[in-house]
């Protein structure tokens, strides 16, 4: 059973007169544990293929099968459900909440689960930890560097135990060194057998993944896979 299947999505715009086909047609499957990249041009349509497989946005028409059941006509409630069950986000600009410590911004994801507070703390704590950031975690945002405030959001995403990680140019905002600390735990991540699609414009960080899709106009142009 493949955890991810597109078939045929197209996700179309309509501004006033104009038409966009953000994704025109993407057939697509990934495996249960992949590390995937995907690359493209500015505006060829990755992050809308990344925000429709962690159900941000859906398609406007073909269809979406995750783990094996067809979700395109699920409500949006039955997709948050999933979203927050399944899936965890990591963002260029990592939208972490300014006024709280490291430590709290991991645990949001976790505040209307009903899972208890000294419980929620200590899954929080193991998060941090992963990520190395045990030592920071009463820091504040504006306490940490760039490339620790995106091992805060990556713990952030890991909270729930959500198996699919999607990252939409996590390095982004970082240096050299910073980027290949943040792709290094994504290694580790995949190695320990969570799903990575990992969002990208440069070379150097796609190559970390086994697999890479490039968009072109909201088609895939063509794939690589590595070869183990
Ligand atoms: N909410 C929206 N309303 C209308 N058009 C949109 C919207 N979001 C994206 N688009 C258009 O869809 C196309 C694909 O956008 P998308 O953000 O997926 O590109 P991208 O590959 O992520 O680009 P970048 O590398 O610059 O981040 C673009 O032409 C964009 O202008
Ligand atoms: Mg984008």
């Amino acid at each position: 059973m493949k955890l991810i299947e597109l078939i045929n999505v197209k996700r179309i715009y309509k501004m006033g007169e104009t038409i966009v086909k953000a994704i025109n047609g993407i057939t697509l499957k990934i495996d249960k544990g992949e590390y995937v990249a995907v690359m493209g041009p500015s505006g060829s349509g990755k992050s809308t293929l990344l925000h429709i497989i962690g159900f941000l946005d859906r398609p406007t028409e073909g269809r979406y099968v995750f783990k094996g059941e067809d979700v395109s006509n699920y409500s949006e409630d039955d997709l948050a459900k999933i979203r927050n069950r399944e899936i965890g986000f990591v963002f260029q600009a990592f939208h972490l909440i300014p006024r709280i410590r490291a430590i709290d911004n991991v645990e949001l994801p976790l505040i209307y689960t009903g899972i208890p507070s000294h419980k929620r703390r200590e899954l929080a704590f193991k998060c941090l930890k992963e990520v190395g950031l045990q030592d920071r975690a009463n820091h504040k945002p504006h306490e940490l560097s760039g490339g620790e405030m995106q091992r805060v959001a990556i713990a952030r995403a890991l909270v729930t135990g959500a198996e699919i990680l999607l990252a939409d140019e996590p390095t982004g905002n970082l240096d050299t060194k910073s980027g290949n600390e943040i792709m290094n735990i994504f290694d580790k991540l995949n190695k320990n057998g969570k799903t990575i699609i990992v969002v990208t414009h440069d070379p150097e960080i796609a190559k970390r993944a086994k697999r890479i899709i490039y968009l072109r106009d909201g088609k895939v142009e063509r794939e690589e896979i590595k070869k183990v």
